[in-house]
């Protein structure tokens, strides 16, 4: 890449344009895989910096009157953790899976504790010290399932970072964070059945549909997930084609999963997360008891609490994809005290009745909202263990279940996206 060039004269906030390249001091880490930087009194965020470096940095948005971001294209200053990118994509303008390859693996989990951390004391008045726990392995080939993009071209991969573009993962320039064979599997892959698709040329055939305001529209690219299971195997499954069966394995148990289904892509997640969701649990008498399992997917945390409650308790899982809740209903068949119903968790509740000892939420990154927080604290279960992948979604509903009675007794981080800005929480909740 060329050397990039200051934009002169320098310009005021409000005539900053995309392409320009101005000097900024970067500033603390934000929630997003970004650090923000204030020019001219506007904030900015920025990619590929880290804290308390000085950079030249690429605008690539800007609005008059709006917060601004940016890539750093020179670093000035560079932070001593900063380390050079193995991932040929992880650059300014190229993947949008990774964010901190750029940093030390140490860093990173500081980055994404100070982001925890903020988040806890900015949305819920939450302040306590956080530590982000490493999961095994070196930080790359972790990611079991990546859904990757087919353009007209034949480039297969990742999208670019808020762009519709793929990047083109190859085998001489590899994804660093797929699973090993991933790469490899993608390169065999020609289209999905049908076809690849094709430039489009000539007026489009239906109506372009607008991208609501301030989102990238995507063309509609054929897109496939590619598996790699515990035991080894490599599936491809392309959107829309029904994908095959797989077998997980978590708590020394069997779990039947769809192969383009929910299961966490981190070959040790799956199994941190009982831990620290049993940990969580430890103390509370459950035998007999009732058990909630919320956002269950396939029944894992549904299995825990079955075990827990035994079997004169009684265990429900609540899934709002039906071929999840199916293979949930397969997977807890052997224990009589539990059951899996396909609904949104919101349209379940009010048909649970008010007796629940304990509660296990696992919502989308959308987090589980002030409604279902406050309907859980009213059923005054003696502990709600809350697993979360969003820091901004947990501090949202740890606000609501505070508001509702109920304090953080405990919390858990873990690095279970290494080189990306995500991470998974386990929060224990008890009456005040
Ligand atoms: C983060 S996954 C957790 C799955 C499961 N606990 C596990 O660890 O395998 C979240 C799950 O919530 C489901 N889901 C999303 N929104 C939902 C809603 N409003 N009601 C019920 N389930 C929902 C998704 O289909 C997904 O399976």
């Amino acid at each position: 890449m060329s050397a990039p060039v200051l934009t002169q004269p320098v310009p005021a906030a409000d005539d900053l344009t995309p392409g320009m390249v101005v000097r900024v001091d970067i500033g603390p880490v934000a929630h997003g895989g970004h650090c923000v930087a204030r020019y001219d009194g506007r904030v900015m965020f920025v990619r590929h910096a880290l804290p308390g470096e000085v950079a030249l940095v690429r605008i690539t948005e800007a609005k008059a009157g709006s917060f601004g971001r940016a890539d750093a294209v020179e670093i000035l200053q560079a932070d001593p953790e900063r380390v050079d990118a193995p991932c040929a994509h992880f650059h300014p303008g190229g993947c949008g899976g990774c964010d901190f390859q750029h940093a030390s693996p140490d860093l990173q989990r500081r980055l994404k504790a100070e982001v925890l951390a903020e988040q806890l004391h900015r949305l819920a008045k939450i302040d306590r010290p956080v530590t982000v726990e490493a999961l095994p392995g070196d930080g790359f080939g972790w990611r079991t399932r990546v859904r990757w993009a087919l353009d007209p071209d034949g480039r297969m991969g990742p999208r670019s970072y808020r762009s519709h573009r793929v990047q083109a993962v190859n085998l001489s320039a590899p994804c660093l964070i797929a699973a090993p064979g991933l790469n490899e599997l993608a390169a065999t892959l020609d289209g999905p059945p049908g076809g690849r698709p094709t430039a489009p040329t000539g007026p489009a055939r239906r109506p372009v549909r607008r991208a609501p305001a301030g989102r990238h529209r995507r063309p509609e690219l054929p897109e496939v997930t590619l598996v790699r299971t515990q035991d080894g195997e490599r599936l491809a499954v392309w959107a829309g084609q029904p994908g095959a069966e797989i077998s997980e394995h978590v708590a020394d148990r069997d779990f039947v999963v769809a192969a383009d289904g929910f299961w966490q892509v981190h070959p040790a997640a799956a199994q941190t997360l009982v831990d620290a969701v049993l940990t969580a649990l430890d103390g509370v008498d459950l035998v007999g008891g009732t058990g909630w399992d919320l956002y269950g997917g396939v029944g894992v945390f549904a299995e825990l609490l079955a075990d827990a409650v035994g079997i004169t308790g009684s265990v429900v899982s609540v899934e709002g994809d039906a071929r999840a809740t199916a293979l949930a209903q397969r997977n807890l068949a052997r224990h009589p005290q539990a059951r899996a119903v396909h609904s949104s968790v919101e349209d379940a509740l009010a048909g649970l009745g008010d007796e629940v000892d304990v509660i296990v939420l696992d919502p989308p990154r959308s987090g589980a909202g002030r409604k279902v927080c406050a309907e859980l604290a009213a059923r005054r279960p003696a502990v709600i263990v809350y697993v979360a992948c969003d820091p901004a979604a947990l501090a949202r509903d740890a606000a609501a279940l505070a508001e509702a009675g109920y304090v953080m007794t405990d919390l858990r981080a873990f690095d279970a996206f290494p080189q990306t800005h995500h991470l998974e929480c386990v929060a224990r909740f008890a009456p005040a």
